[in-house]
């Protein structure tokens, strides 16, 4: 019994000891530390505490779910313009809770985007895989204008003020695009998303043959 006071006493005083040291050095950071600990350790113990702690916990959820949900915001980067396109959000072209829905060469005349089909004489609709590509070719006898959503792509349209020759864009998987290629200016789509296929549709302004008319794999870093 006494055996058991003198060490439990002892013990108290190694504890003492070090709390002590803990104090020493820096006393007032320390002290801090503890009284928050103190008032948290007591707003724990309240009942009303739970329901507060799960707020905080759902409201720390929704953000970081907004967070990653967020897509990216529609950019009208100078870039954009060198490569002839104008880039959407979904949630910015959708009238209703049903989806999008728009007429891309309507939406090609009015934005700044210049030199594309005005009307369809050809039209194609496609996919393209992940790490596939489709165009990379200059059509010699049509404009064309695209409409892209799907995937992150890879966009590059022939520009000869840039100085590679080109202008290249990167779309993020939840945007939507509308380009135009004039006649004789090469483009190529590049699907860079690792699962999600792109879709497009193209629209040229003439029925071409491709044999005479378009130069094909004009870019050998493709
Ligand atoms: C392409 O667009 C230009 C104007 O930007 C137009 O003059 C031309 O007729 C169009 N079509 C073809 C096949 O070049
Ligand atoms: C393309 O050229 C080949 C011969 O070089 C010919 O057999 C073929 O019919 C041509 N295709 C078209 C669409 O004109």
């Amino acid at each position: 019994m006494r055996g058991e006071r003198e060490r439990s006493s002892s013990n108290q005083n190694t504890t003492t000891a070090s709390r002590r040291g803990s104090y020493a050095n820096p006393q007032t950071t320390s002290s801090w530390l503890q009284q928050i600990r103190s008032v948290v350790t007591w707003f724990l113990q309240r009942p009303h505490s739970i329901p507060i702690v799960l707020a905080i916990f759902l409201f720390l959820a929704w953000i970081s779910l907004r967070a990653s949900h967020t897509p990216p915001l529609p950019s009208h980067s100078d870039q954009d313009i060198r490569a002839n396109l104008v880039r959407f959000v979904p949630s910015h072209v959708a009238k209703d809770n049903r989806g999008w829905l728009f007429d891309p060469i309507a939406l090609a005349l009015d934005t700044a985007i210049s030199g594309g089909a005005v009307s369809c004489a050809s039209l194609h609709v496609g996919q393209i895989r992940p790490g596939k590509l489709r165009g990379n070719h200059r059509h010699h006898h049509c404009n064309e204008t695209f409409l892209i959503w799907g995937a992150a792509t890879k966009f590059r349209l022939e520009n000869g003020d840039e100085d590679d020759g080109y202008a290249e864009v990167i779309l993020g998987r939840d945007e939507i695009a509308v380009a135009a290629s004039p006649v004789h200016r090469a483009h190529a789509l590049v699907n860079i998303d690792s699962i999600r296929s792109i879709f497009f549709v193209g629209c040229q302004d003439n029925v071409i043959n491709y044999n005479a008319s378009t130069d094909f794999k004009v870019w050998k870093d493709l």
